[in-house]
């Protein structure tokens, strides 16, 4: 019998399309899942194709070549480490498992140390591009056993999405960088997430536009340089009207759910003490979303006048929203990449900056036209402390910033929510200033708990007693 070449647990969308993905370049596959009709699924769509599934464990893994290369794609969590010990026994030293779900990036860390005491290769993968980037093409992020990474490193670039005639995936680095960079990706997603639901609020709230301007002004601007994934399918949204001929969009509960990627950026960035406040509050947005009953009421008290012409003239309006866009755009991109760099640190990730922008240009969810100018950014210059001292990110800081501060103070003067725009106009204006009034904090700290502080050109640390002058006393 004919071995199969890759094997992957888990028939679910993303398994089942990764694995007809497979198929399709040529390398022989086979499928497990213990729901038969999954495996079904499977067979009939990959019919005609090196494809064979499978509801029994041991058949699935005496199908594969050896070593026996195993990509688990299963909800993260504890579910990864039960197929984990369900498969152990049936394998021998030398097999390689991928995780290529959304594992947490600390779970990896444990199940590489785990397995390599056992003699088995594994690497976290990160995978994004949704069920049609499983199917033609994902990003793919990879990190840990490179070993195991260099053997199946030629099926990974056959099936990765490509641009300019490059695969999207890379080694990440070591232990569980991969399943930390695609959280991060995540991250970022919902932060450019927000930006345009911000951007959908300022057209039907501030402007008034219809479906017909909004459908259009989002699908024109993916035309451009601000070409992107999350703008092509936003403009699309607003194409698709239900059976009724109304948009569908309109009927959808404005309460946003997750899944916890982002949830997990926002916590590590607090750990790691590095700020992604964009980040952290497109998070916190979903969230709030959720208070709908609570909305409702506050909406009653806090009644907001409606405006009865535009905010905004029209004529300049529309440059000023697309400069506003791209200057949020760029800096939510920058807070995620600073995280990896400080992470890059922290965890002694190694990572490769320019390359994880290489990899984001197709195939991801957060994929952009902006990701080439990154990738040259880190190219020109692979320690660059921050992506706004890139030159040409920081001339299109310089370039869109006045439109973003016009557009974030108009639209709060007359009561529209932007809090995107505005925190990313925000965190400009902090991480530019090389004087914070951070000072006062550490005098108050010092006052009310002795926390001591530091003096500008003195070594040391001080105390005050506040309430009865007698100077500052080194501790
Ligand atoms: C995914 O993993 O499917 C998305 O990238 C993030 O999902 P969420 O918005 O449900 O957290």
């Amino acid at each position: 019998m004919d071995k199969y070449r890759i094997g992957i647990v888990g028939m679910g969308t993303m398994g089942r399309n990764l694995l007809l993905n497979i198929a399709s370049h040529g390398f022989s596959g086979a499928g497990f899942d213990k729901d038969a009709t999954k495996v079904r699924l499977l067979e009939q769509e990959g019919a005609g194709m090196q494809v064979k599934g499978f509801v029994d464990v041991t058949a699935f893994i005496d199908s594969l070549e050896k070593p026996a290369v195993i990509i688990l794609l299963v909800p993260a969590g504890k579910i990864v480490d039960d197929v984990i010990v369900e498969l152990q026994p049936l394998l021998a030293k030398g097999d390689i498992i991928i995780d290529g779900g959304n594992s947490h990036f600390t779970d990896t860390t444990k199940r590489v140390d785990q397995l390599e005491a056992v003699g088995l290769h594994f690497f976290g993968m990160g995978v994004s591009g949704g069920e049609e980037g499983a199917r033609y093409g994902p990003s793919m992020m990879p990190g840990g056993d490179k070993e195991a990474y260099q053997y199946v490193q030629p099926v990974l670039e056959a099936i990765a999405a490509q641009v300019d005639g490059e695969p999207c995936v890379t080694y990440i680095g070591p232990g569980a960088s991969g399943h930390f960079v695609k959280m991060v990706h995540n991250g970022i997603e919902y932060a450019i997430m927000q930006l345009i639901a911000d951007t959908y609020e300022i057209m039907r709230v501030a402007q008034n536009w219809g479906e017909d301007k909004i459908q259009e002004t989002f699908a024109e601007w993916n035309k451009d340089d601000l070409k992107s994934y999350l703008l092509e399918i936003t403009a699309d949204i607003f194409a698709y009207k239900d059976t009724d001929g109304t948009l569908l969009v309109d009927k959808i509960k404005d309460e946003a759910k997750s899944k916890g990627t982002g949830k997990w950026t926002t916590q590590i960035s607090t750990d790691l003490e590095l700020p992604i406040p964009t980040i952290d509050l497109a998070v916190a947005l979903r969230d709030l979303s959720k208070y709908k009953t609570l909305r409702e009421k506050l909406s009653t008290v806090f009644e907001r006048q409606k405006n009865d012409k535009p905010v905004f003239k029209d004529a300049a309006f529309k440059d000023l929203l697309k400069q506003s866009y791209t200057f949020g755009l760029v800096t939510i991109y920058s807070q995620g990449i600073h995280l990896l760099s400080r992470a890059s640190e922290v965890y002694n990730y190694q990572l490769k900056l320019n390359e994880i922008a290489r990899i984001w240009r197709g195939g991801c969810i957060i994929r952009s036209s902006f990701l080439e100018l990154i990738r040259k950014g880190f190219e020109r210059e692979a320690g660059l402390a921050h992506l706004f001292l890139d030159p040409e990110v920081s001339s299109i800081l310089k370039y869109t910033e006045q439109s973003v501060r016009t557009l974030v103070a108009q639209c709060i003067t007359s009561g529209v929510s932007v809090p995107a725009y505005a925190n990313t106009i925000g965190y400009y204006d902090a991480i530019r200033s090389a004087e914070l009034p951070s000072n006062l904090i550490q005098a108050q700290r010092d006052y009310f708990g002795a926390h001591t502080y530091e003096l500008i050109g003195k070594s040391g640390v001080f105390h005050t007693d506040w309430a009865h002058p007698s100077g500052n006393i080194p501790v």
